[in-house]
């Protein structure tokens, strides 16, 4: 199973969604979430996430937010909510049916969500200028990845010093067979791609990032999985003084 392989198959996956009303992954997380603002039901009807990245950093007005594998944009609409007119907040997706969809919505509510960018693109090459963010939030995105340690650089790059990377994400609390690794609808479903616990913090700190925090939010099931997963929400720091990395 190549890196290519895995593209293919999440962006099938999601191009499939993106043009439907069929959410497969990973549930939704309405039973997570009470940010107590409202989000255009055009983005919450095709929400994919798995926890809820804005319950765990609180973004001002004026600020920059990228949301790595934003689909529908809720994330990004309840970002533009809350850094207004003078913030910037930015969804990146590889699959151009989400972005436009996103950019669809956004374009029905007129100047409300005047922040709220869509960029197409890969989160392990970021469309994203150097040190230019508060935040890096993400909902159930990273586990689909074919290259994890690339997408963490790439998040430390794009960092402000002293900026937070706060996601929600699927994470093992003990590694699974490579076979289990192999199955590509488990790998585009969210869990076969997913990190352990230890793998996460262990890519994160290499990665530059401190004060790296794992709370599990939910165990609940997404169909019939032989293995354990949890629903965790991530959260980590780039110090202030930190070295800029690239790839
Ligand atoms: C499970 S959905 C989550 C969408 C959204 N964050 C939410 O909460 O509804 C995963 C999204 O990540 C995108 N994605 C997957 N791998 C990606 C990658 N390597 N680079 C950019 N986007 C990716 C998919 O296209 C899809 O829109």
């Amino acid at each position: 199973m190549s890196e290519l392989d895995i593209r293919k198959a999440v962006k099938e996956r999601y191009a499939k969604i993106a043009t439907s009303s069929e959410v497969e992954c990973c549930g939704n997380d309405s039973g997570l979430i009470s940010l107590g603002e409202s989000v255009p039901t055009e983005a919450s009807s095709v929400n994919a996430g798995c926890g809820s990245p804005l319950l765990l950093v609180s973004p001002r007005e004026g600020d920059v937010v990228i949301d790595l594998g934003s689909g529908g944009g809720i994330d990004v609409f309840r970002a533009s909510a809350k850094v207004g007119k003078k913030g910037r907040a930015i969804g990146i997706d590889a699959t151009p049916e989400m972005i436009w969809r996103a950019r669809e919505t956004k374009s029905k509510y007129g100047s409300k969500y005047a922040s709220a960018e869509f960029r197409l693109g890969e989160i392990e090459h970021m469309p994203i200028e150097s040190g230019s963010a508060d935040y890096v939030i993400s909902n159930c995105v990273i586990n689909l990845s074919p290259d994890k340690a690339a997408v963490f650089e790439e998040a430390f790059r794009v960092l402000k010093g002293g900026g937070t990377f706060a996601v929600a994400d699927v994470t093992l609390p003990k590694e699974i067979p490579e076979s289990a690794r192999k199955d590509m609808d488990s790998w585009s479903a969210c869990i076969a791609g997913a990190l352990t616990d230890s793998g996460y913090k262990r890519l994160l700190t290499s990665a530059g990032f401190r004060n790296v925090e794992i709370e599990h939010v939910s165990d609940s099931n997404i169909g019939e999985y032989p293995f354990p997963y949890h629903s965790s929400h991530i959260k980590a720091w780039k110090p202030k003084a930190g070295p800029l990395k690239s790839r």
